[in-house]
């Protein structure tokens, strides 16, 4: 069965979904975009999401499309009408249709808004049994990474070459620092149980499951330290870990072909997953 998807204003079978050639998403990437969880066909952090919206349309100059509460309505719509109980939904904002130019167009130019759902299962899945593989590979990526954006090819070809070298994601490197994962922030525990992840700043995106699991690890006494990381610390990690809202918390298990611990997921990433997946079908709305 086909899904029934948002576009300006439309909801529409995914078949009729149309959005101008010119569209400035299409020809510059002039585009954000967000993420939300769906858990017991409810939104996991919404707020958390529209609030890191507003900011990336804001450090674009970039026009909203509609309030919060007509966002809300529409995630709220297609959940409904997509039968949606496990799953994503993806959010588009673009600048809108207007003759290719590398200057914004005028102001009043209508920006364009997407909203599609996936089905997809998140809490029971093999990535969160058994683990994941990564390898390091060069940040080829811009220098506002803590802006949301469309301009995905980087991330998606350091994730190839990571793919070619038999791993399933990348951990992206910038001056000998881990900055995170392609889709995801990354994380270690050291030898002492610290929880170690790369501090806020434009080389990483600010993710919103980041916020939510320090703040479970420090509630739940575990000491946390802000600060990049090495690919030779990481290998030398008692373990590790990846978040993001598609995922949730996935153990690393394998870092450039090197196990961590017994190869097996750690304790602290299971620990924090099952607290993330339990308050999160608490607070979900
Ligand atoms: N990606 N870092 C990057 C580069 C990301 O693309 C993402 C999310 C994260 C995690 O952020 P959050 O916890 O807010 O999901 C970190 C989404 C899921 C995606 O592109 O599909």
């Amino acid at each position: 069965m086909s899904r029934i998807v948002y576009v300006n204003g439309e909801y529409v079978p995914e078949e009729e979904a149309k959005i101008s050639v010119f569209d400035r998403g299409f020809l510059f990437a002039d585009g954000v975009y967000e993420v939300t969880s769906v858990l017991e066909g409810r939104l996991v952090d919404f707020a958390g999401h529209i609030t890191r919206l507003r900011r990336s349309l804001s450090e674009l100059e970039m026009a909203s499309p509609c309030t919060d509460e007509a966002l809300e309505a529409i995630h709220r719509e297609l959940i409904a009408r997509n039968n949606l109980t496990e799953g994503v939904i993806y959010l588009q904002v673009t600048r809108g249709a207007a003759d290719r130019d590398f200057a914004y167009p005028a102001e009043g130019t209508q920006p364009s808004l997407v909203l599609f759902t996936q089905d997809k299962t998140l809490i029971d899945t093999k990535a969160a049994r058994d683990g994941i593989k990564v390898a390091s590979v060069p940040d080829i990526r811009w220098g506002r990474r803590d802006i949301k954006t469309v301009q995905l090819l980087a991330p998606s070809m350091c994730k190839m070459a990571a793919k070619a070298q038999g791993a399933d994601d990348a951990w992206m490197v910038e001056d000998g620092f881990v900055t995170e994962g392609t889709s995801n922030n990354a994380y270690i525990v050291t030898g002492d149980g610290t929880l170690v992840t790369r501090n806020l700043s434009n080389a990483i995106l600010h993710g919103i499951t980041r916020a939510a699991v320090l703040r479970m690890a420090r509630e739940a006494q575990i000491k946390v330290e802000e600060r990049p990381f090495t690919i030779d610390e990481a290998k030398a990690a008692r373990e590790a870990f990846v978040t993001a809202a598609s995922s949730f918390v996935n153990p690393v298990v394998e870092i450039d072909g090197v196990s961590l611990g017994d190869g097996t997921p750690g304790p602290i990433a299971r620990r924090l997953r099952e607290i993330y997946i339990e308050e999160s079908l608490k607070t979900a709305t």
